[in-house]
């Protein structure tokens, strides 16, 4: 396709209409959207589909016996607790291979909004409280993705931090916390790994809804960062679709006919430029043009499923992080297992909205810890599934579906009802997944001759969390309920009695308040939502088959009003917040903790291994474009384990306000062997060093602590570099 040639006979009904998406996807079912196909020109129609876990496209269609089953990887929240950038590019690319094979041409991931405050209802769907993290992570998984021909979309430009509100909540952020924090994972990702698209958020920004911003879309997007790619709004966003073209958007999403008609007439009325329109069709064209659509692909339908399960586990074990562990793990192999909790049962795989995927199979705890070899109690198990199946919703709804498609396949509107019955079969499903029951049922005497008969007890707490709607702070949700509680007491008090250890699994999205019950119990691993092999991967981790190696990628918080940004949740006025200020500015997650003296229930960077490491032979190197960190990393323990070796600056002098510490850089090392060391180079660009004063990047002169560590807390080699003139950067080259 050449898209001059192309555009230079379109007309300008038919470049408006470029500019409109067509709706959901017909072509491909359940994808979100797509573009408008021009059959004269030759010029296809590209599909866009969700999202971050996986390609999120309906499994069942009326019309067809076929399946169309996508894998569910590890939520975004567990992939950056990988802190494994190869890890996350392979992830990238096995999610776009799926969406190869099923006819999607751009994928509507990674998201990049921060993990502001715990409650935000997409927490899983977002990399990190850090924006170096976050941006570095995107970079990895935009990588992967765009390796296979595929586009990603970065989302959502900008500060969509929190879901109440967010379709016309206004921010208010100073510019040096936007640019420091909020702006510079996704100046990161652009810079590292060119998207394809970017997709501006729902919410205001200082006043302007995001989709409706020239400062955000033109002046900082296009003139500073030079980013050539797509811009699309979110879906349903702004009020005027007008002011969306004329701000920067090229591609106004889903999009309809009265979207159509309204910027064909401001074309008409000479509010919408020639010069305009014709940038924006030409950035629609530029990325139909690189589409495998384009290019002839054709789709098989048939995805590689069970080599990408194999990442997706692999992505699982290593997102895993193990906050305490009191001589509880790894398990005997072939123990006996007290598995407690519905989610042992029923393991909550994936977060619910744009960020759900459908898989063929989620692996619950007790499949997993079956299927390698532990002996889990089937007595304790039969009460569970009793429990488990009193939900009859899921089910039925797939027997109306199975009703349906006998309708369907003898023709009818089939759309919508194949819409409606795929989210009933599959979200609610997974919705009922956590509802309210009760999780201690059981009497002493039962609880007394489960501990006596096994040899250990794992317990999973398991929360869902969902687009649209922020977590609770409330029992069931943020807090445990009371009768998980008291489960976690009378299990703990039983099997202590026995000499037997406790062992809490936590399924959650997001930070789960355990201030208050962790001293009862022995062990505790995040699992977050770990996609559909979830099961077997905790059974390798609790085994020692592999070694848990994730940290956290935020600060998990001992109560949710030590959290900075909650004071100021959800905003004003409070029963349907119109404005949110980011009062907290640039002192996020740790770096509010740290600078502030706040301890946390555990904090940014923490997680525990089986093994220990010793750091040795800091050396900093200062190079023309920045510093080379240089160490030594060697398993001192006695087991197998990879280490996440951490780097923090610290200025020791500054003209401006200053966290005690950043993370400008990070490294995973490969498994070593007890004895093995691992030499480990970090590079760390003079960008990465600068703040922003107001008007220009700045390194300040002076000197800087270089704190290499295995946490935001445990640092365990410190060296001083000086730096002896101010560095400056334009606008340009801020990261
Ligand atoms: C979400 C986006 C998503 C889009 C399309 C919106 O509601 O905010 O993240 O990509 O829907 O499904």
């Amino acid at each position: 396709m050449n898209v001059d040639d192309i555009l230079s006979e379109m007309s300008a009904e038919e470049k408006v209409s470029l500019v409109v998406g067509a709706g959901f996807s017909k072509l491909v079912h359940g994808a979100s959207g797509e573009t408008r196909a021009i059959d004269r020109l030759g010029v296809p129609s590209v599909v866009l589909s969700d999202g971050p876990a996986g390609v999120r496209i309906y499994p069942a269609r009326l019309a067809v016996e076929a399946t169309f089953y996508a894998t569910a990887f590890p939520s975004e929240i567990a992939l950056a607790s990988t802190w494994n950038l190869e890890l996350v590019e392979r992830v990238g690319r096995a999610i776009a291979e799926e969406a190869k094979e099923y006819g999607v041409d751009v994928l509507l991931a990674p998201a990049l909004n921060m993990h502001r405050i715990p409650l935000c209802g997409r927490i899983f769907e977002y990399f990190s409280e850090d924006p170096i993290l976050a941006g570095e992570m995107a970079a990895a998984y935009v990588r992967g993705v765009q390796s296979e021909g595929v586009g990603a979309t970065i989302k959502h430009f900008v500060c969509n931090e929190q879901e109440r509100g967010r379709m016309y909540i206004d921010v208010a952020v100073s510019e040096r916390a936007l640019r420091e924090i909020y702006l510079r994972p996704f100046e990161i990702a652009i810079r590292k790994a060119k998207p394809w698209a970017v997709m501006a958020a729902y919410n205001k920004l200082k006043g302007l809804y995001c989709t409706q911003n020239p400062w955000l879309l033109t002046q900082v997007l296009r003139e500073e960062w030079g980013y050539d790619g797509l811009v699309m709004t979110d879906w349903m966003a702004g009020d005027d679709p007008l002011e969306q073209v004329k701000a920067g958007c090229d591609l106004i999403m889903p999009g309809d006919e009265g979207v159509l008609s309204r910027l064909l007439e401001g074309y008409k009325q000479g509010s919408l430029s020639k010069d305009v329109l014709d940038r924006r069709a030409r950035n629609v064209l530029s990325l139909v043009a690189k589409s495998l659509k384009a290019r002839g692909h054709k789709a098989s339908n048939k995805p590689d499923l069970e080599g990408h399960a194999r990442i997706a586990h692999e992505a699982a074990l290593e997102g895993m992080v193990l906050l305490k562990n009191e001589s509880a793990l790894p398990l005997a192999e072939k123990a006996r297992v007290a598995l407690f909790g519905r989610g042992s049962y029923w393991t909550v795989g994936a977060g619910l909205g744009s960020g759900h995927v459908h898989p063929r199979y989620v692996v619950s705890v007790a499949e997993g810890l079956r299927e390698r070899g532990l002996d889990v109690d089937p007595d304790l198990e039969k009460v569970y599934a009793s429990t488990v199946h009193r939900f009859p919703f899921p089910s039925a709804s797939h027997q109306v579906f199975k009703q349906m498609r006998e309708w369907a396949l003898r023709g009818g509107d089939t759309w919508a009802i194949e819409s409606l019955l795929n989210w009933l079969a599959e979200e609610i499903l997974e919705w009922t997944r956590t509802v309210n029951i009760q999780e201690d049922p059981f009497t002493d005497d039962f609880v007394d001759e489960v501990a006596r008969r096994n040899d250990v007890a794992v317990i999973t707490i398991s929360r869902v969390s969902s687009e649209g709607f922020d977590r609770a702070p409330a029992q069931g949700d943020f807090y445990l309920r009371d009768d998980e509680q008291r489960l976690i007491a009378r299990v703990s008090q039983a099997f202590h009695k026995h000499g037997k250890r406790v062992v809490v699994l936590l399924n959650v999205p997001g930070p789960v308040e355990v201030a208050s019950w962790r001293d009862l119990v022995d062990a505790i691993l995040v699992i977050w939502l770990p996609g559909q092999e979830g099961g077997r991967a905790v059974a390798d981790v609790l085994l020692g088959r592999a070694p848990p190696s994730g940290k956290l990628p935020l600060t998990w918080p001992k109560d949710l009003l030590e959290s900075p940004a909650m004071r100021a949740y959800p905003g004003e006025p409070k029963h349907d917040p119109v404005q949110v200020v980011y009062h907290e500015g640039i002192y996020v997650g740790y770096r509010y903790y740290d600078t502030f003296g706040v301890e946390p229930a555990y904090e940014f960077g923490y997680g525990l291994s089986y093994t220990s490491f010793e750091y040795s032979d800091l050396a900093v190197e200062k190079t023309y474009d920045g510093l080379v960190v240089k160490f030594k990393v060697r398993n001192a323990g006695s087991r197998d384990g990879k280490e996440v070796a951490q780097v923090y600056v610290r200025a020791l002098a500054s003209r401006l306000d200053r966290p005690f510490q950043e993370l400008k850089g990070f490294y995973k090392t490969r498994t070593l062997v007890p004895g093995e060391e691992e030499r480990v180079a970090i590079t760390i660009p003079m960008e990465y060093l600068a703040i922003f004063d107001g008007k220009r990047w700045i390194v300040e002169k002076g000197s800087y602590e270089i704190r290499v560590g295995a946490s935001s807390r445990d640092t365990r080699l410190k060296a001083v570099v000086e730096i002896e003139d101010d560095v400056y950067f334009d606008l340009s080259r801020g990261a």
